[in-house]
C-alpha cells in the first residue's frame, strides 16, 4: 500500500473519498488551519492531520503527496515534497511556467521520485475507447478537434483563487491546459498556436473566456475554455467519420455517451459508458507506478511541453475585453 498525504483541504480532493483505493491510502492531510484538518481527517478517516503543509512533509511515513492547492503554489510545493523524498501527484496546471515546472523535475529527479501531473480524464473509458477508435482507424485520418471545456464560476461554488490573477488564476490555467494536454493525448502530435483570443472583464483581469486554434501536424484543433457558460462537448472529425461526446473531458461520476457518425453508411452509433470515478482511478495508477518503480504518464516532460504552449498562448494570442 502507497501511503499518500494530501496537501490542503481542497474541494477536489474529496473525489478521492468516493470509491476504495486498492492500492493505496490516504493517511495524512494538511491544512493552513489544524482545525480545517481535524475537519477533514475525521470526515473521511485519515489518521494524521496537519495544521501546516511543512509538517506533513516531514511525516517519513508517506510516500506520496497529492497537490491540489492552488496554482501559484504547485511548483513550491512540489519543490519541497521532492526534497522530502515524497512522490508528487500535482493538480493540472502542474505550474505557472515552464521554468516552475524545470524546477519541479529537476527537483524530482534529484531526489528520485516521480512527478505526475492530473489529467483525470486520462482515467476516463470514454476518453480511452475515443484514443482507441482514433487509432484503429475508424473514422479514418483526424484532422479536426473541437474541444468546449467550460464551467460558470458564478453558478457554481469554486475557489476565488480562479479569477485571481495573481494566484495563477484564468480559464487558460484551470481548463486550457486541458486542450493543449487533449490534442497531444490524442494526436501523439505537439499543438502549435495558430491563433487565439483571450478575454478579460478588465485589463488587470483573468482570462474569463478563451478561444485558441492549434495545428498539430496537420490536425487543426479549436479549443474553447471559459469560466462563464457550461458548455462543453468534444468531437472529432476524420476523413471516414466522426465523433462526439458531451462534457467528455468532466471528472463528475455520470454516465458518459459516444456518438459515432460513419460516412461509408451514413450510420450512427451510440456507446454508453456507466458512471465512474477517474480520481480514484488517477491516484491507483500512480501509486502502482510507485509499486512497480516505472515511470508514470503524463509525466514531467508532458507538463513542460504543455507549459511551452501555454506561454506560446499568452505571447501570442490577442487579448480582448468581454462585457457580463
Ligand atoms: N483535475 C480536476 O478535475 C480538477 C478539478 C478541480 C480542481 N482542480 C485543481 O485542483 C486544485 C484545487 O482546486 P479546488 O477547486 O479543489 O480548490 P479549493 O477547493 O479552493 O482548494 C484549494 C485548497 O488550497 C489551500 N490553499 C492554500 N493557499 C490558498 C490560497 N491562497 N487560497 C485558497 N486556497 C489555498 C486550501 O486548503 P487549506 O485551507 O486546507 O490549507 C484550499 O482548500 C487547483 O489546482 C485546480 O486547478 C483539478
Amino acid at each position: 500500500m502507497i501511503r499518500v498525504g494530501i496537501l490542503g483541504t481542497a474541494r477536489i480532493a474529496r473525489a478521492l473519498f468516493t470509491a476504495p483505493l486498492q492500492n493505496a491510502t490516504i493517511v495524512a492531510i494538511a491544512s493552513r488551519d489544524q482545525a480545517a484538518a481535524d475537519a477533514f481527517g475525521s470526515e473521511f478517516g485519515i489518521p494524521r492531520r496537519y495544521g501546516t503543509y511543512e509538517r506533513l512533509l516531514a511525516d517519513p511515513e508517506i510516500d506520496a503527496v497529492y497537490i491540489p492547492l492552488p496554482q501559484h503554489l504547485h511548483c513550491e510545493y512540489t519543490v519541497k515534497a521532492a526534497h522530502a523524498g515524497k512522490h508528487v501527484l500535482v493538480e493540472k496546471p502542474a505550474a505557472l511556467s515552464s521554468e516552475e515546472v524545470s524546477r519541479m523535475n529537476d527537483a524530482c529527479r534529484t531526489n528520485s521520485v516521480f512527478l505526475m501531473e492530473g489529467f483525470m480524464y486520462r482515467f476516463k473509458t470514454l476518453i480511452r475507447r475515443m484514443k482507441e477508435i482514433v487509432a484503429s482507424g475508424e473514422i479514418g485520418t483526424v484532422n479536426l478537434i473541437n474541444l468546449n471545456w467550460c464551467f460558470n464560476i458564478r453558478r457554481v461554488q469554486r475557489g476565488a483563487f480562479r479569477t485571481d490573477r495573481s494566484l495563477g488564476g484564468g480559464c487558460m490555467y484551470d481548463l486550457g491546459i486541458y486542450g493543449i494536454d487533449f490534442v497531444r493525448y490524442m494526436t501523439g502530435r505537439e499543438p502549435e498556436i495558430v491563433h487565439g483570443t483571450l478575454y478579460r472583464e478588465t485589463n488587470e483581469g483573468a482570462d474569463m473566456m478563451a478561444t485558441v486554434q492549434y495545428d498539430a501536424g496537420g490536425v487543426t484543433a479549436v479549443c474553447t475554455t471559459g469560466l462563464l457558460t457550461d458548455a462543453n462537448f468534444l468531437l472529432l472529425g476524420g476523413s471516414l467519420g466522426s465523433m462526439t461526446a458531451r462534457a467528455g473531458l468532466a471528472g463528475n461520476m455520470v454516465e458518459n455517451r459516444l456518438q459515432v457518425h460513419l460516412l461509408a453508411d451514413n450510420s450512427l452509433r451510440e456507446e454508453i459508458f456507466p458512471a465512474e470515478n477517474p480520481y480514484v482511478a488517477e491516484l491507483e495508477y500512480f501509486a502502482d507506478c510507485i509499486t512497480r518503480n516505472i515511470s508514470p504518464h503524463p509525466d514531467g516532460e508532458n507538463s513542460l511541453q504543455n507549459l511551452r504552449v501555454l506561454e506560446a498562448v499568452f505571447a501570442r494570442a490577442s487579448e480582448r475585453k468581454i462585457l457580463v
